[in-house]
């Protein structure tokens, strides 16, 4: 079973698992601020649970597509830095996730990454 490493945790989960149920489930930080509240609960349009993935997953689907091409995304290029939002993602192998700040995690300064909490 892959293994996701996410805010020093390592999860095992089935492949093809949705990778936020997955971060959730084991209580990783996933939402920055208060977007652990506000969210869309997987809709794939509040953008909130933007992530950094290494490692394999299933490709961009046409809702990250449409969400990352708004704002706040879209003003600093998310889709183009690699940004997933979490809730679209099924795992397909070993990944390490990295959490970036700001509101919708659109920022550059890593929240928490694979290895550190
Ligand atoms: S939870 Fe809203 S886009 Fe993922």
């Amino acid at each position: 079973m892959p293994i996701v490493q996410a805010q020093g945790k390592s999860i095992e989960c089935p492949t093809g698992a949705n990778l936020r149920q997955a971060l959730l489930k084991h209580g990783v930080d996933l939402y920055n601020d208060r977007a652990n509240i506000i969210n869309c609960h997987s809709l794939g349009t509040c953008g909130t649970c933007a992530v950094a993935i290494a490692g394999p997953v299933s490709p961009l689907t046409w809702k990250e597509k449409g969400r990352l091409a708004l704002h706040p995304h879209s003003l600093v290029g998310s889709r183009e830095k690699g940004r997933r939002l979490a809730c679209q993602v099924k795992v397909l192998g070993d990944i390490q996730v990295t959490k970036y700040d700001r509101f919708w995690g659109q920022g550059d300064a890593i929240v928490w990454s694979g290895s550190k909490t």
